[in-house]
């Protein structure tokens, strides 16, 4: 087996926004690659029906929190390896314009969720800015 192929295997993996399509289908990858995956979400646009498999089968661990309430965020990452940081307030075309306030409140959560990462001494490797609304993508490696 190649580095590449076992990278994921034993590491514990946050992924925020876990049950969400986009979160869902990574944590399907990760799972595959061998990782353990926890997964906070406060379902507010995501849904348990897209993590029933592997939550049924015990291959997960769910948090149902929002990120924002005090000590979730601390909590969610204690421990973990890498975080994929996919929560957030955000829609299709257009939807900024008609939801400004959600989409701002971005920058506190990203802002909470890469403070506690640094805290916990991980490396922040990319973050991403598209179009109307800021998202992070984000895979944080613990200086071990
Ligand atoms: N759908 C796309 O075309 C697309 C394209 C590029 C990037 N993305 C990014 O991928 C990510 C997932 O997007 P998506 O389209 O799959 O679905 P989505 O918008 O439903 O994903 C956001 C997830 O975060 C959760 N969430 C929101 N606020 C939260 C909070 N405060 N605490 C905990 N959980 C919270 C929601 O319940 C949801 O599961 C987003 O960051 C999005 O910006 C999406």
């Amino acid at each position: 087996m190649t580095s590449t192929e076992t990278f994921w295997t034993g590491k514990l993996v946050l992924v925020t926004g876990g049950a969400s399509f986009i979160g869902s289908t990574l944590t399907d990858h990760l799972l595959a690659r061998g990782a353990k995956v926890r997964i906070v979400d406060d379902l507010t646009s995501g849904h348990r029906d897209n993590i029933r498999e592997p939550s049924a089968a015990g291959k997960i661990e769910f948090i149902h929190a929002d990120l924002r309430e005090p000590g979730v965020t601390r909590s969610a990452i204690a421990g973990v390896d890498t975080v994929f940081h996919l929560a957030a307030d955000h829609g299709g075309r257009g939807y900024v314009d008609l939801h400004q306030a959600g989409p701002a409140s971005n920058f506190f959560l990203d802002g909470l969720v890469f403070a506690e990462a640094l805290r916990d001494r991980h490396l922040c490797q990319e973050c991403s800015s598209r179009m109307d609304s800021v998202y992070l993508s984000c895979a944080h490696h613990a200086a071990r």
